[in-house]
Parts: structure tokens; sequence; C-alpha cells
């Protein structure tokens, strides 16, 4: 595999490196910010450096391409880079709306390319013993999730695009939401959203109050996104979803904890526990092996660019995902329930 990646900031430089563990060629990067170029060309002996991703993408020699860039421009640069041939790795959200996620599996479609979206809680260790166990065991009818991931003080990259709502879309909710929701869905194997209510608070933003570390913070920019979002979500099949995601709130510490109940048996994620019922209760802890996410990840689309495999992150799947979070937005701000056909 012989790569460009596009948008070289935090995780940019992860996929970098990572690429480079796998095994594939990094020919090329882009970034509009030179300092960055300069890092990855001093720091990975990246040869070919592109301010505009238009160029990088116009390469002949390049057949697949990393999307990592702020979430506005996820949609443009992987339905153009689609257009020129290249298999995709996508950050996530996938994009801004659920519309955009269609046309970007769209043009996937139409130009026989991959699109695979950056969903790394699926490459766990933990959340593949999980899923093993619902596809070859089963937990009977999953029918009530609740997925919490909570931040006690996480706000990233305080003004910058993180915290615009034009260039995010949202706080937590497309941040870590779009993980939390994924993995619940994904384990629950069903992806088929009706609607969904929703409420979000800002509480710590607009006071400069609850900064994490991660991101490039830009002093006097904007934070007009929400800190915390809850959210009541209805399945086709009758089941429900609670989501809740903050990346500030007044508790102790972090917590992420997702349980998933079936009439025969409940999941808990993270750490492959299952509560089973087999004559008697049964608790088990499922065996995994503990491995960086993002190099399984990684793994996953070579396999995906080099020998067809089909992406793990499958098109309806994320079209409904975004579907979902999108809804709940827009259910925040309506204060009202609102059917994802709405967005669809
Ligand atoms: N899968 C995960 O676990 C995970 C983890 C972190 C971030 N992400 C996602 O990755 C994306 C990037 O996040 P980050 O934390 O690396 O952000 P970041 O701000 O550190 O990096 C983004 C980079 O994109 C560059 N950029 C901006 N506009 C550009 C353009 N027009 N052309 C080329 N480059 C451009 C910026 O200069 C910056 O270097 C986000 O969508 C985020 O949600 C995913």
């Amino acid at each position: 595999m012989r790569a460009g990646v596009i948008g070289c900031g935090s995780i940019g430089k992860v996929h970098i490196k990572n690429l480079k563990a796998v095994g594939a060629e990094v020919v090329a990067a882009c970034d509009i910010d030179e300092s960055e170029l300069e890092y990855v060309k001093n720091n990975f002996g990246v040869e070919h450096l592109y301010r505009d991703y238009r160029d990088l993408i116009a390469r002949s020699d390049i057949d697949a391409v990393v999307v990592a860039t702020p979430n506005y421009l996820h949609y443009q640069m992987t339905v153009d880079a689609l257009k020129e041939g290249k298999h995709v790795l996508c950050e996530k959200p996938p994009a801004l709306t659920a519309r955009q996620v269609k046309k970007m599996f769209d043009a996937s479609r139409k130009h026989g390319r991959a699109l695979l979206i950056g969903l790394t809680l699926r490459f766990r260790g933990d959340s593949r013993a999980l899923r093993k166990y619902v596809e070859e065991v089963g937990i009977g009818e999953p029918y009530y999730a609740r997925a919490s991931l909570l931040r006690r003080s996480g706000i990233p990259g305080y003004g910058s695009w993180f915290t615009r709502k034009s260039e995010a879309g949202s706080g937590p909710l497309y941040d870590i939401g779009v993980h939390a929701l994924d993995i619940t869905m994904w384990l629950m194997n069903n992806f088929k959203v009706k609607e969904v209510y929703a409420t979000t608070y800002a509480k710590f933003g607009p006071k400069g109050k609850g900064l994490g570390t991660w991101g490039k913070p830009v002093p006097g920019g904007p934070f007009d996104v929400e800190d915390l979002a809850a959210a009541m979500i209805r399945m086709e099949s009758g089941a429900t979803i609670q989501l809740e995601v903050s990346w500030a709130a007044h508790i102790t510490s972090d917590s992420f904890r997702v349980i998933v109940l079936g009439d025969k048996a409940g999941l808990e994620f993270p750490g492959a526990k299952v509560y089973a019922e087999e004559g008697v209760l049964v608790d088990k802890q499922l065996k995994f092996a503990e491995e960086d996410p993002y190099i399984v990840e990684m793994r996953h689309f070579k396999e995906v660019v080099e020998r067809g495999v089909e992406p793990v992150t499958k098109p309806e799947e994320m079209v409904m995902l975004q579907a979902a979070l999108e809804a709940a937005l827009k259910s925040a701000e309506e204060g009202r329930v609102v059917r994802v056909s709405e967005v669809l």
C-alpha cells in the first residue's frame, strides 16, 4: 500500500507512524500548517509535501489516502479522493450530516474504492471478543443499552475547530459520542434507529472551564458547541439506547461504560464481560489480547486496500450512526422527538 495522509495534526501523525509500522509506504502528506509538514518530513521522512490536498490525491502513485482533518473537511476530501481512485480511511465522525455520509458511500460504490471510517473502538481486543460472542453465541434479543462516556475535564482544543459548531458539527456528541454509540449499536448488531429525544448543555466551555490536553487551543476562539449531551434513542425493533457524553462534568474522574442487555445475556464494555443465563446465571470474562487499536485499525485498512477485504464499518451503519447523532442535536435544539427519517 502506498499512502498519502491529509491532516498531520495529533491523529494524522499517529496514522503516519502506524502506516509505516504495518509495512505501508507513506509517499505524501498534506497540511495547511507548514510546521506540521516540516515535522513529518523531519521525523517520518515523508518526501512529498502539499498544502492543497487536491495535489496529493492527484498523484497516480498513491492507492490509499487517510483523511485526518477537522470534521467539516471529511466529506469533500473523502469524495474527491474516491473520485481520484483512492481507497480512503476517513476519521470519525464520518461527516457533519447523514446526507453527506450517504454521498461519501455513493462515491465509494461509484468509483469502486473502499471507504473505512476510523471508529477505533471496534479494533480493541475486548470489543472484538464481545462482538465475536454476539455473532457466535448471541445474547437473545438486545432490548436495552446504556452508553456513558463522561470526561471530568477534557474539552479539546479550546477556541479551535473542535469548539466551533461550523467546523466540528457539535461538541462531545460528534467527538466521542460517535465512538460510544457506534460500539453500542455494533454490539447490539442493530443500527436501525427510529427516533431520538435529546438534551444538550454548555456549562463549562463558555466559561473557559473544563479544558483538557488534546488539541491545539486558539486563544480568543469561540465555544459554540455543547459540553454535555444526553439522548434516548429508540430503535425500530423497540429497543432503547441511553447515551450520555461529556467533555466536562463535576464527577470524580473520567468514566466509560457500555452495557448491552439481551433477554438471554448482557454485555459489559470495556473489559469484555458477559452475564448469561445457561440454566443458571453465569458471569464470564472473555479472553482477549490487548493490542494498540490504532495499529489493528491500520492493519485492517491495509487488508481492505491490498486484499479487497470488506471494511468493518458498513455504509448503512455509518449513515444511521451519523443520522442518530444529527437527530439528537436537532432534538436538543427543537425540544422534541426527532425521527431519523427527518435527517436522512
Ligand atoms: N479515531 C480516533 O480515535 C480519533 C482520535 C483523535 C482524532 N480523531 C479525528 O481526527 C480528526 C483530526 O483530529 P486531530 O485531533 O488530529 O485534530 P488536529 O487539529 O490536531 O489536526 C488536524 C490537522 O488538519 C490540518 N488541516 C486543517 N485544514 C486543513 C486543510 N484544508 N488541508 C489539510 N490539512 C488541514 C490542521 O492544520 C491540523 O494539523 C478529527 O476529525 C477527529 O475527530 C479521531
